[in-house]
């Protein structure tokens, strides 16, 4: 989707000679989605991309992990702020091998890393990525260029872009979320013109999103690459370094937007979460729970209702800021929860009736920050998530509603 780029030197019109300063030809790659059908971009190699001296099989700790039905059926929650970022299940404290899984099914995986370290270039060949910084800044370099990224940042990653990331800020760790699709990450249909621009109502717009810097020449000869397919992971040994674009152009490219840059749409009485969305995937969505003024009408009930998504499974991230609907319930910042199709969930008994108190006294903000996600099949759950789980959460409604 995001609207066509150039960076660095390109040709005056496709497919025609374009010759390095020795005179040999650049090396075109086309990196183009659904077969020459959608968006593509045209890169421009000083070397052949194709030029491979070696591939070996890698061993794939977190794609390998069993996922279990969540049965006996429960909601649950997750407390990455406990996760240390130690132990054999999260292999490498970097963000590629560094990833602990906590759920997923055959649309998506979510994981979550704490890293300090950079990882080796990767390429995921399974679908796109969409990274969310909760916490550090890293730098993430790709075939396409530089995005600095730091926290609040979704990078939206396409299928088949050969990238590393590199934290930066030592010793504050990059905390990240990590959204593996089984396809394409977008923006949500409903907000583009039928070309693809924007329109009004969007909640975010073409200026929110940050391109790559570049290209990224890079010198290098026998540069391994860990690649992502269906099968597993494959290391894959290139001749020459894959950063070596001197320019391309097209609308397929990775790219960031801050969660800060969501616009929060506010109606008199509790909007539902289709307002927050940010992207969708093949059989998920993307919200962001932003900042923004209280429901304002004065007989308003400023939380969510209790509901129901009989077609839904719900992740939700707290990143920053104060969740009064679920205050009581022993979320926090960095507190994951899966409310599942099968149970209904809401806010914590009470919490409806302290937030109106909270509005009564003239507090009529919330600084809430959240990442949900929605799957339309049910999660399974990695029993590395268990390490970081809280036994009691399920039973919080009932606590609280009991006294
Ligand atoms: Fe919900």
């Amino acid at each position: 989707m995001p609207y066509y780029r150039v960076a660095g030197d390109i040709p005056a019109k496709r497919h025609i000679r374009f010759r390095r300063p020795d005179g040999g030809l650049y090396a075109e790659e086309l990196m183009g989605e659904e077969g020459f059908s959608s968006d593509s971009s045209l890169l421009y190699h000083v070397h052949p991309p194709t030029a491979i001296v070696k591939s070996e099989a890698l061993a794939d700790v977190a794609g390998e992990a069993v996922l279990v039905p969540n049965q006996p059926l429960l909601p649950r929650h997750y407390r990455t702020q406990e996760l240390t970022g130690q132990g054999e299940s999260w292999g490498a404290d970097e963000l590629v091998l560094g990833r602990l899984p906590l759920m997923g099914n055959d649309d998506i995986r979510i994981s979550f890393a704490s890293a300090v370290g950079p990882s080796e270039l990767y390429r995921n060949s399974t679908g796109d990525e969409a990274v969310y910084l909760q916490a550090g800044a890293a730098r993430f370099e790709s075939v396409y260029g530089v995005i600095d990224a730091t926290a609040g940042d979704y990078v939206i990653v396409p299928r088949g872009t050969i990238h590393r990331w590199i934290p930066v800020g030592h010793p504050e760790p990059v905390k990240a979320l990590i959204i593996e699709a089984r396809g394409h990450i977008r923006p949500p249909r409903r907000y583009l013109s039928q070309t693809g621009q924007f329109l009004e109502h969007a909640p975010y717009c073409e200026r929110d999103l940050r391109g790559v810097s570049g290209p990224l020449l890079a010198e290098g000869e026998d540069m391994p690459v860990i690649v992502r397919n269906r099968a597993g992971l494959t290391r894959l040994t290139y001749a020459y370094h894959p950063f070596d674009v001197v320019g391309w152009d097209g609308c397929l490219y990775p790219y960031a937007f801050n969660i800060a840059d969501f616009e929060p749409i506010v109606k008199r009485t509790h909007a539902p979460p289709p307002v927050h969305q940010t992207f969708e995937g093949p059989s998920f969505v993307i919200c962001s729970f932003c900042p923004r003024p209280l429901d304002f009408d004065p007989q308003s009930v400023p939380v969510p209702y209790n509901h129901h998504n009989v077609d839904s499974d719900e992740m939700m991230f707290y990143v920053a800021g104060d969740y009064s609907a679920r205050q009581g319930s022993g979320v926090g910042i960095g507190s994951i929860t899966l409310h599942p199709s099968g149970f209904t969930h809401g806010p914590t008994p009470g919490a409806a009736d302290a937030v109106i108190a909270g509005m009564e006294s003239g507090r009529l903000t919330t600084d809430e920050t959240a990442v949900m996600i929605d799957t339309f099949r049910p999660l399974l759950l990695a029993p590395d998530s268990a390490q970081a789980e809280d036994p009691e959460y399920a039973w919080s409604w009932a606590r609280a509603a009991r006294g």
